[in-house]
């Protein structure tokens, strides 16, 4: 297939001759040539606010691999800089200013309409212009669950104890905050989609730390909201739900072309359960880890219980800076030499 995406086609659960394949994460530090961008760089902000190096890193994984998508080099937490929010990596992200108490939300200011991350739109047009006709071109958010966990807490945690707090204290205000960043990223998207992004991935990294119920109210309600306000753009919209394989039966009918599923989840139960969407994942990525041969053998797994129509091939979560690059090749040309007998 030259021209006509193969990743597009199968996010919209047309025939295709084989699944097509990326990677979460593919423009990262287990690749020599984006440590070395980086050590050019000098730091991770510097790469995404400079459009010539978000765009080369993101092209790295394509002239390597010969994926099927390129996803823009950002990170979900850089449009929170618009918001007002002071950010820093080191590796791991620290927010300066975090939101603890109701009335911090009112530091919050969104710029209507979106501005602020015009870096991240130069970049996507430098990367289309560059890529290969038939390669997809994906822009991405943080769904506002997600970001809420950061803008609380102040950088990654393990407990949630800080945005638990915040939203079994103040569930109105935490509800507004949830809208607030849907309504925000909305916008976002919107902005991305004008220049050049093909398809949207929505990343929900956190859902897994919610129950059922919680889930529901602080993740799928705020997602959907945020899907729904894609709904006139004419891209297929992925959410990945990391964690949420207790929410199988709710992610139904969440108003998206495609499904993202994370490792735990058994492929084929999935593919009973969400029979309206294209479901994309979702190897282990530890299994890269593993040898050759081993990684060949379950990625045949993987796509011997994917459905045959409206699948996309990917890790169930982002490649780690351990995983060395034949490894990644072992998975890739698994998927690519892949036809079903
Ligand atoms: O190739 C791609 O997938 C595109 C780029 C991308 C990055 N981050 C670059 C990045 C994407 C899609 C993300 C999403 C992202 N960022 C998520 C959602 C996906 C997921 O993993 O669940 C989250 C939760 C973040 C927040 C974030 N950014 C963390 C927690 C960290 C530190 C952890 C780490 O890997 O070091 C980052 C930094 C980050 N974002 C790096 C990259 C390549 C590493 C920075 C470096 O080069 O030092």
């Amino acid at each position: 297939m030259s021209g006509a995406s193969r990743f597009l086609a199968a996010c919209r659960r047309q025939p295709v001759d084989r699944p097509p394949v990326w990677v979460m994460r593919q423009a990262g530090r287990y690749l020599p040539e984006y440590r070395e961008v980086r050590r050019r760089a000098g730091g991770f902000l510097t790469m995404c606010r400079t459009p010539e190096l978000a765009a080369e890193v993101t092209l790295q994984p394509i002239r390597r691999y010969g994926l099927d998508a390129a996803i823009i080099f950002s990170d979900i937490l850089t449009p929170l800089e618009p918001l007002g929010i002071q950010l820093e990596f080191s590796p791991g992200p620290h927010l300066a200013n975090p939101l603890r108490e109701p009335g911090d939300l009112e530091r919050l200011t969104v710029p209507e309409p979106w501005s602020g991350t015009g870096y991240v739109e130069v970049a996507l047009r430098m990367v289309r212009a560059e890529l290969p006709p038939g390669v997809a071109l994906i822009g991405f958010c943080g769904a506002p669950w997600t970001l809420a966990t950061y803008l609380v807490e102040g950088g990654t945690s393990k407990s949630f104890s800080r945005v638990k707090r915040f939203a079994f204290a103040h569930p109105e205000a935490f509800d507004r905050l949830l809208d607030t960043l849907a309504d925000a990223m909305a916008g976002y998207l919107h902005r991305q989609v004008a220049a050049g992004a093909q398809a949207v991935q929505v990343f929900d990294s956190w859902v897994g730390a919610l129950a059922a119920g919680d889930a529901r109210r602080w993740a799928l309600r705020p997602a959907r909201r945020l899907l729904e306000a894609l709904g006139d753009l004419d891209v297929p919209r992925i959410y990945f739900a990391n964690g949420g394989a207790h929410l199988l039966h709710d992610l139904a009918d969440m108003p998206c072309e495609v499904l993202g599923l994370d490792w735990r989840v058994d492929l084929g139960m999935a593919a009973r359960a969400l029979p309206r969407h294209a479901l994309q994942g979702n190897l282990d990525p530890g299994v890269l880890m593993g040898p050759p041969e081993v990684i060949r053998a379950r990625t045949l797994e993987m796509l011997r219980s994917a459905p045959g129509r409206g699948y996309v091939a990917n890790l169930g979560h982002g490649i780690t800076p351990d995983v060395p690059v034949a490894h990644l090749a072992a998975f890739v040309e698994t998927v690519q030499g892949f036809t079903r007998g």
